[in-house]
């Protein structure tokens, strides 16, 4: 057996017998799989009173300890994520712990987000370096001005949007490096430059543009021009952009965008430039096959 310690992260206040079940089969799942668990709330619940405010803190503690050796830690989610859960995939965060789940798959949308951020952080950094690569191989003049920029900002740590897809720390850069790939499968003839500046940067209107609440995210904007129009204008402060890739960026919002019912502007710019639907069907890609929830901006 690989000796690999994994602590056991599952609820065991409010319906005690049934918490303590699901935790022993926790553990045996653990062990099939070839790990050793961890499992502190079956033991030291046995000799301390759990209602008791005071033993309760010290159980916690001394479990807490357990988990620094530990290389991952599984959470239980078929009875959500508790209070005291939540306090444990905090520090196992912090401490840079390998996450694994197990009956996850039905989570409300706040336990959902709060999972997902505590267990992406540690592959934002690899994210954030292959987002700097493809924008370093554009020979455009700015590129590296534009790189500082972003580098300035909350670009690389900010959500894609408040709950509806990429609703946690990096989802932005997430929703970003998605759109791009789907961009270059529906292109693969196109200029890879214009590809590359028109997918990566079509929302970095998104910077600076959402607020951390206790559960989730708010809009604050400060600067209220409009969506893609307004990615447009800041990409324009740092590095010159073609008429096409402004075209695209301007309109990836496509019907959703509240210009599109006045005139024919949108169907003119899918006309004059190709580019702009397919960057628009690819973010819908993005959004609605890889990041799983609407479109809402
Ligand atoms: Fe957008
Ligand atoms: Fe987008």
């Amino acid at each position: 057996m690989e000796e690999k310690l994994c602590y056991v992260c599952s609820p065991y206040r409010g319906d005690v017998a049934r918490n303590v079940k699901y935790a022993q089969e926790l553990t045996g799942r653990a062990v099939r799989r070839g790990l050793v668990p961890i499992t502190p709330h079956l033991y030291i619940t046995q000799a301390l009173d759990d209602r008791n405010p005071e033993e309760r803190a010290l159980g916690m503690e001394a479990g807490l300890h357990l988990l620094e050796p530990c290389e991952c830690i599984m959470i239980g989610g078929r009875y959500g994520i508790s209070e005291g859960m939540r306090y444990e995939i905090e520090r196992a965060h912090k401490m840079g712990k390998n996450f694994s789940f197990a009956d996850c798959g039905k989570l409300n949308g706040k336990d959902e987000g709060f999972l997902r951020e505590m267990s992406r952080y540690p592959d934002m950094e690899e994210r954030k370096q292959e987002f700097i690569h493809l924008l370093s191989f554009v020979e455009r003049d700015g590129v590296q001005k534009l790189l500082e920029w972003l580098e300035s900002t909350d670009f690389y740590t900010a959500p894609a949007s408040t709950k509806y897809h990429g609703a946690y720390a990096g989802g932005l850069l997430e929703h970003s490096l998605n759109v791009f790939r789907r961009l270059v499968k529906r292109c693969p003839a196109a200029d890879m430059d214009t590809l590359t500046i028109a997918a990566l940067l079509h929302d970095v209107c998104k910077i600076h543009l959402y607020e951390k609440t206790e559960d989730g995210y708010r809009h604050n904007e400060q600067f209220p021009i409009g969506h893609g129009e307004k990615s447009v204008i800041l990409i324009l402060r740092h590095m010159p952009l073609t008429d096409e890739e402004i075209t695209a960026i301007s309109w990836h919002m496509g019907a959703f965008d509240s210009r599109a019912g006045a005139g024919r502007s949108l169907s003119q710019a899918w006309e004059k430039c190709p580019l702009a639907l397919h960057l628009h069907l690819a973010d819908m890609e993005a959004t609605w096959f890889d990041e799983k929830r609407g479109p809402q901006e």
